[in-house]
């Protein structure tokens, strides 16, 4: 199959792109720098250098490709930037829908999030509404995932991945990068957000198994999915045993909840045979070097 990955460069894509030319699909990949579209014609893949954010660019670059499907794996999160990664999920979505359905592409497999569902006390399926009207700053980052997972829709078939938090080589909890600088008391530490309050509860997913997910969905029915392993967890569990597979003190504890914070349940993605080979965090933070 034809498959255009938008986001081909980020922690998923490039991981993502050597699984779907192994898988014998035809990939072009999307970067807005020449060094990234370097780095994905070097997995073996076309590369198309352009800006979601540049409608016309966008339109012309997606129907050269003539992709057959759409992987969105778009984010703007290197510097931890929410508000730029809404306004990707907002317009970036649209222009790469639009673009898509102008060429006549049929289907979008798209990154989206699995702790923007309502509060509850139990781990989530997808029949759990989005928490629409949540106070700020969540608020604007659940408007977002909807405006994105509601363009997606348009097309004649869309499943949003519902990734848990990412961990793996090349994510913020990897050696080297930000919660564990955080950690290490070496940065801001907003990255040890709300989180982290002991008693919230969040779902975990390895970059490989979100990956693995995004090539499974390419055949799967319209609908959202939660991608998550398989033991949501109280930061209290977690956080102590990410501290010992970075090699770091384990932070003091923080109390309190956020009632949102109560993890995903990866029922449906089982029922299509999807399975993390990351079953648990327990022993995937351990296994983080790329
Ligand atoms: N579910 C999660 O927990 C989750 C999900 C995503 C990210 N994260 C965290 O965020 C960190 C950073 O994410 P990341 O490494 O994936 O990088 P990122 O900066 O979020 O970029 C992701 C992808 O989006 C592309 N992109 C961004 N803006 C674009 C635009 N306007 N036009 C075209 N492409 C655009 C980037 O391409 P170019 O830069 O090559 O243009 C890249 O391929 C990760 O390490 C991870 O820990 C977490």
């Amino acid at each position: 199959m034809r498959v255009l990955v938008a986001g081909a460069t980020g922690a998923i894509g490039r991981v993502l792109v050597p699984l779907l030319l192994e898988a014998g699909h035809q990939v072009t990949g999307i970067s807005r720098t020449l060094a990234g579209a370097e780095r994905v014609r070097r997995q073996g893949a076309s590369a198309v250098q352009v800006d979601v954010l540049d409608r016309d660019g966008l339109r012309q670059a997606v129907a050269a490709a003539a992709p057959e499907t759409v992987i969105h794996q778009l984010t703007d999160l290197s510097d931890a930037d929410g508000k730029a990664t809404d306004l990707l999920r907002r317009d970036g979505t649209r222009n790469l829908v639009d673009a898509a359905r102008s060429a006549g592409v049929e289907r979008i497999v798209a990154q989206s999030i699995s702790w923007a569902y309502a509060p509850g006390e139990s781990p989530a399926d997808e029949t759990v509404p989005l928490d629409i009207g949540a106070a700020q700053p969540r608020g604007g980052m659940v408007e977002g995932i909807r405006a994105m997972e509601e363009k997606a829709a348009e097309m004649d078939s869309s499943v949003p991945l519902r990734y848990g938090i990412l961990y793996g080589p090349g994510t913020w909890y990897a050696p080297g990068g930000a919660v564990a600088a955080a950690l290490a008391g070496d940065s801001d530490a907003h990255f040890l957000g709300s989180i982290e309050a002991d008693l919230s509860v969040m779902s975990f997913v390895h970059v490989a198994d979100a990956a693995g997910a995004a090539v499974a969905a390419l055949d799967w029915p319209t609908g959202p999915v939660n991608i998550v392993d398989d033991e949501p967890a109280q930061a209290r569990e977690w956080l102590p045993v990410l501290a010992t597979a970075l090699g770091l003190p384990a932070p003091e504890a923080r109390s309190g909840r956020q009632s949102w914070a109560r993890g995903a349940s990866n029922g449906l993605a089982r029922s299509r045979g999807w399975k993390p080979e990351h079953t648990t965090w327990r022993s995937g933070f351990a296994i983080q070097r790329a």
